[in-house]
């Protein structure tokens, strides 16, 4: 008898329970590229979202922009433009639809938004928020001004539209070397995340002033782990997002952004890796590279998690949840959000 994933490739013998896949999706083969990370029995619920949200972008005239860390439903079947923080920001600006929605948290949103003032922006779900952006307020970077008078703040863009417009220039953690380091200056504050500004401030000449906000996926991670990791997968290469703690990148082969990570994967091919980060960032990965191992003790992000194909589905169905930024607060964020493309 054939397998469900068989069935599923191959109308005619799919058995009536789950004969409500939309045809177009067998011919698009869609499942077959992401039947490693997408259970046969979960496919025939999704394909039914997938095919409603592929004919509402069609009549919204909308684009989905979907972070590396959505689920492989979303990020391989309905995505148009995939990637990291800075791919997001920088292809925002290129967008030719009317409404976009934004698969990835708030401040992600806020980002396309301030790049897009004119468009319409969506967010299936308004509590997918970030523990980094919870972190600080307008109100600390002023004192932080205060304290450290002339220093120029750089701002990770985990924030919100009110923490930028406080900001000279933006960063994300592909960029922030060079965005530090194009400033010309010899100490800079970096905001929020003090991980990622103290495993900047160990690759550059310039001194950096952190806050003390953490990513709450990536500093589950620690050293030990590490270690043990390397002890029960002998040869697996090590991979660590720059918001893990530094004892965590300095045991680690590589740290770099998620695309960092992904191009690492694509150019070197290591045959056992391990990504320390957000779970589906694997899954993601490992649809591209089938033929690599994949070893995944990575932690889950909630916010990111509350994104679905269902909710997509009703953001564009409801025309909601349409994100909006004060114009006074949106003009300074903007311009810290451009400094920073204009960097890198
Ligand atoms: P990047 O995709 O820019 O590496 O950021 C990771 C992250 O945590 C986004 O929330
Ligand atoms: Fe924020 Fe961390 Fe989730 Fe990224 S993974 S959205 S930094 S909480």
């Amino acid at each position: 008898m054939a397998s469900p994933r068989e069935m599923l490739r191959s109308p005619q013998s799919v058995p009536s329970a789950i004969r409500s896949v939309p045809a177009a999706l067998y011919e698009d083969n869609l499942y077959a590229k992401v039947r490693h990370a997408v259970p046969a029995i979960e496919w025939p619920v999704y394909a039914q979202d997938i095919d409603a949200i592929m004919t509402l972008k069609r009549t919204r005239n909308a684009v989905i922009l979907a972070h590396n860390y959505q689920t492989p439903e979303i990020f391989h079947c309905v995505a148009d433009i995939v990637g990291d923080s800075l791919a997001l920001a920088r292809e925002a600006m290129n967008v030719d639809a009317d409404v976009i929605v934004l698969a990835g948290v708030h401040f992600m949103a806020e980002t396309a938004k301030l790049l897009n003032p004119e468009k319409t922006v969506l967010i299936p779900d308004t509590g997918a928020g970030c523990s980094l952006a919870e972190s600080i307020t307008p109100e600390d970077v002023r004192l932080l001004r205060r304290s450290y008078p002339g220093v120029p703040v750089v701002t990770y863009v985990n924030t919100s539209a009110a923490v930028k417009a406080e900001s000279d220039v933006c960063c994300t953690s592909g960029n922030a070397k060079e965005v530090i380091e194009s400033l010309g200056v010899d100490r800079v504050i970096m905001l929020p995340d003090e991980y990622l500004a103290r495993n900047v401030a160990a690759q550059t000449h310039v001194k950096v002033i952190a806050w003390t906000g953490h990513c709450e996926v990536h500093e589950l991670f620690n050293a030990a782990d590490v270690r043990q990791l390397r002890e029960d997968y002998p040869g697996v290469v090590v991979l660590a997002h720059p918001e893990c703690p530094p004892e965590v990148v300095a045991e680690a082969d590589f740290s770099g952004s998620t695309a960092a990570m992904q191009a690492y994967v694509g150019r070197n091919r290591p045959p056992r890796v391990v990504l320390l980060t957000e779970c589906s960032m694997s899954d993601n990965v490992a649809v591209q590279h089938p033929e690599l191992e994949f070893i995944r003790p990575c932690n889950l992000c909630p916010h990111m998690k509350k994104i679905t194909l269902r909710n997509i589905r009703s953001a564009l169905e409801g025309m909601r949840h349409e994100v909006t930024i004060d114009p006074l607060v949106a003009e300074r964020a903007r311009r810290a959000v451009e400094r920073m493309l204009a960097v890198r």
